[in-house]
């Protein structure tokens, strides 16, 4: 309980240096009556959902979700709208667009913190208060979650999971080859070990895909080598992003870049975890969708991989959370609701969560209906401090996401290290509020 307390302190701290606002939620007049009052199985109509859980091991989670809003909203139609590419790295332009002309979905996949307070901010989705509400408030919800989804007393997204993004997933065979038997105590160590994979003929003992899982790969760097603390400054107006903490994690950033493979802007990161699974790399630094891959290739927990944070990173959580969203002008909002009812159910939570390989958001789910790696992360979540993640919308807008993507993709042809500094302090500038 006294853990909780204090995590919840910390989690709100970090929160409110991403310019979320808190404070309890009034009831919004332009919300419904949520989940309480749906007709029997549900408003009727198609319910057009957006994501980017459109194939593979993502997909199965998704699948849990629609069967069981089959089940219990029978009147309703779900009309997968998913568009592929992880973190949303194709579907977040198509959203705009269809928003931007007036066309939105029903319900689209969001994240939790900064990235949801553009869609507020540009007056495209309505609170739902009475939603949350319905499914047990602050009761179910961690209130410093519900921060994250509130502004000025209104929320505006039904979380449907939490993920954490610094998890190094490890082929314990492939470690074999060089001996190599210790979890690395920080990053160092673990260079160290890259280095004896190779000098053993592992040729790229660290996968990475494309540039959202590079960005991915240096916010956990910067968590290392800034501590959480530091790191949770970086959102703040006043933030440095040319200490020496920062350039110290940037030259640690290059060195594990020269163990990894050679990637492409658009390589997702089914195929970097399949790297690990297939034994071609030794480590993939992914958020826990993966153990939805290795869960879909058949592999075993503690067997044919392991899993720890980023070396420097112990104690920290690296937070995103998936929400949904009720579009303004949706054409079901009633089939909406239902949708947004059905993934806020504790139900809903464990069938989604069980195939996602993350979290419930509700905290009234067991751990104990769960596998290791969740009950795990569950348990981490409780004690760990919150470090909110720049790849997943959870830190910064997408704007200053972008700004920071191109930096890293700039980056990742020139090696500059230089001049990530300076383009990571100019996106600051540009874009903290
Ligand atoms: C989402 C996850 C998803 C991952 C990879 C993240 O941004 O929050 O749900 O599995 O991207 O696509």
């Amino acid at each position: 309980m006294r853990a909780q307390a204090l995590v919840a302190v910390a989690f709100a701290a970090a929160l409110s240096l991403v310019g979320c606002s808190s404070g309890t939620p009034a009831a919004s007049p332009s919300a419904s009556s949520g989940a309480s009052t749906a007709p029997a199985g549900g408003a009727g109509g198609d319910v057009g959902v957006f994501t980017w859980w459109a194939d593979g091991s993502e997909k199965v989670g998704l699948d849990a979700l629609e069967k069981l809003f089959k089940e219990k909203y029978a009147n309703d139609t779900f009309v997968n709208l998913a568009v592929a590419g992880g973190a949303g790295s194709n579907a977040k332009a198509k959203l705009a667009a269809d928003l931007q002309n007036g066309n939105p979905p029903d319900s689209f996949q969001g994240h939790a913190g900064a990235e949801l307070q553009d869609y507020i901010r540009a007056d495209q989705i309505e609170p739902v208060n009475d939603i949350i509400t319905a499914l047990g408030g602050s009761s179910v919800f961690p209130q410093s979650l519900l921060d994250r989804l509130t502004v000025q007393g209104n929320i505006y997204s039904v979380p449907s999971n939490i993920h954490r993004a610094n998890v190094v997933w490890v082929n314990p065979a492939v470690l074999k080859k060089a001996g190599i038997t210790a979890e690395p105590a920080d990053l160092d160590a673990w260079i160290a070990d890259l280095g004896k994979l190779k000098a053993a003929g592992v040729s790229a003992p660290l996968s990475v895909a494309g540039t959202w899982t590079q960005v991915q790969l240096f916010e956990t760097v910067l968590i290392a080598d800034l501590g959480v603390d530091e790191y949770n400054k970086l959102f703040a107006a006043s933030a440095n992003w040319e200490s020496d903490g920062v350039k110290k994690a940037v030259a640690h950033y290059a060195k594990l870049l020269s163990y990894a493979n050679t990637a492409s802007d658009g390589d997702d990161w089914p195929g970097a975890t399949d790297a690990v699974i297939d034994g071609k790399a030794a480590y993939n630094v992914m958020g826990d969708w993966a153990v939805a891959e290795f869960t879909s290739k058949n592999k075993k927990d503690g067997e044919d991989y392991t899993y720890f944070p980023v070396p420097g990173t112990k104690g920290v959580f690296d937070f995103l959370a998936d929400s949904f969203t009720l579009p303004k002008n949706a054409k079901n909002p009633g089939g909406a609701k239902d949708w947004l009812a059905l993934i806020g159910s504790a139900e809903g939570q464990k069938a989604f969560n069980l195939a996602k390989g993350s979290i419930p958001a509700r905290t009234d789910v067991p751990s104990s209906d769960f596998p290791a790696y969740q009950q795990s992360a569950m348990a981490s979540f409780k004690s760990d401090k919150i470090a909110p993640s720049i790849a997943h919308g959870a830190a910064v807008s997408q704007a200053w996401n972008s700004d920071i993507s191109s930096a890293i993709s700039k980056f990742y042809g020139s090696k500059n290290q230089a001049t990530l500094v300076s383009d990571l302090a100019a996106a600051a500038k540009k874009n903290a509020a």
